[in-house]
């Protein structure tokens, strides 16, 4: 249910700017499992865990920080979110979000969403990098559910080109420098945590999936429903249930994220690079 959500924002940007200073960045970055070396290279890092910001709750999965971190990369003001919470973890769609929705409260004006995934079909391989296109949300919920929060954004936001255009050819641009094979799909969100049957990974490329995972739509929701821009990279840690030839476990998809880090982090760094100039995007609340 949303609810609440500008009051606990306002509350937020009072607590961190008490504890940390203000914080104006342009650029945000949401690090899913095995990307913490993006948040360790920030510079002028001012750093806040989860833990001592009000209804920010810390995630309890191995891989998953659950770290605020204002600074620099790249040369541009950045906040970093180290981890995310899950549907999976009892959060409910609205609290999966207000991270992101703090990144918007605080005047992103363009967000970069990294996860890991497993692929739906064996085009992908464990190790590839792929862009999202687009989604589909099968997490069972929206976190744009109830009253609407008009400071936040309008009651029905366009979800047409939820993953922007132009930073998808950036980071295709970036990429092919690099001389890297970016790949570029559809996500298809759960809420797990149990990871796929067959059956269901058979249905989810039939349905026009490439890549499967438990995290990220409710986040790319709340962002556009903001007028964020959104970027979308996964890192495919796994062939999805019934595709390979064994079984699914988290540590190997944890090992598999960050040997591909390097690489994640070479694109992410490339993409930061050839953005335009951002302007800080203050919110009316
Ligand atoms: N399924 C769901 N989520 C995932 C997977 C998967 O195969 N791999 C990494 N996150």
């Amino acid at each position: 249910m949303s609810t609440g959500n500008v009051a606990k924002l306002r509350e937020l940007r009072g607590v961190i700017e008490a504890a940390i200073g203000p914080v104006h960045a342009p650029l945000g970055i949401i690090l899913g499992s095995g990307l913490g070396a993006v948040a360790d290279a920030v510079t002028d890092a001012r750093r806040l865990p989860y833990g001592r910001l009000p209804h920010l709750s810390p995630s309890t999965v191995i891989g998953h920080k659950g770290e605020f971190v204002a600074g620099r990369w790249r040369g541009r003001d950045v906040v970093v979110l180290s981890g995310r919470v899950h549907r999976y973890e009892g959060h409910s769609h609205d609290a999966v979000a207000l991270p992101v929705r703090l990144l918007g409260a605080l005047g992103v004006d363009t967000v970069i969403v990294t996860n890991a995934a497993g692929a739906l079909h064996t085009r992908l391989q464990p190790g590839d990098l792929m862009l999202l296109a687009d989604h589909i949300n099968l997490s069972g919920g929206n976190p744009l559910t109830g009253k609407n929060d008009a400071p936040l954004g309008p009651r029905f936001p366009d979800m047409t080109a939820a993953y922007d255009v132009e930073l998808r050819a950036l980071a295709k641009s970036v990429a092919a420098r690099l001389g890297q094979d970016l790949h570029e799909g559809v996500y298809v969100g759960l809420q797990g945590p149990s990871y796929e049957t067959p059956a269901e990974v058979r249905m989810l490329a039939q349905l026009g999936g490439d890549a499967v995972g438990m995290s990220t739509v409710s986040e790319v929701i709340a962002a556009r429903h903001m007028g964020l821009r959104v970027l979308g990279l996964s890192c495919i840690t796994n062939l999805g249930a019934g595709l390979g030839s064994g079984t699914l476990d988290h540590s190997h998809v944890g090992a598999v994220a960050q040997a591909a880090s390097e690489r994640m982090i070479a694109l992410l760094a490339g993409v930061v690079d050839g953005l335009p100039s951002l302007a800080c995007r203050p919110r009316p609340f």
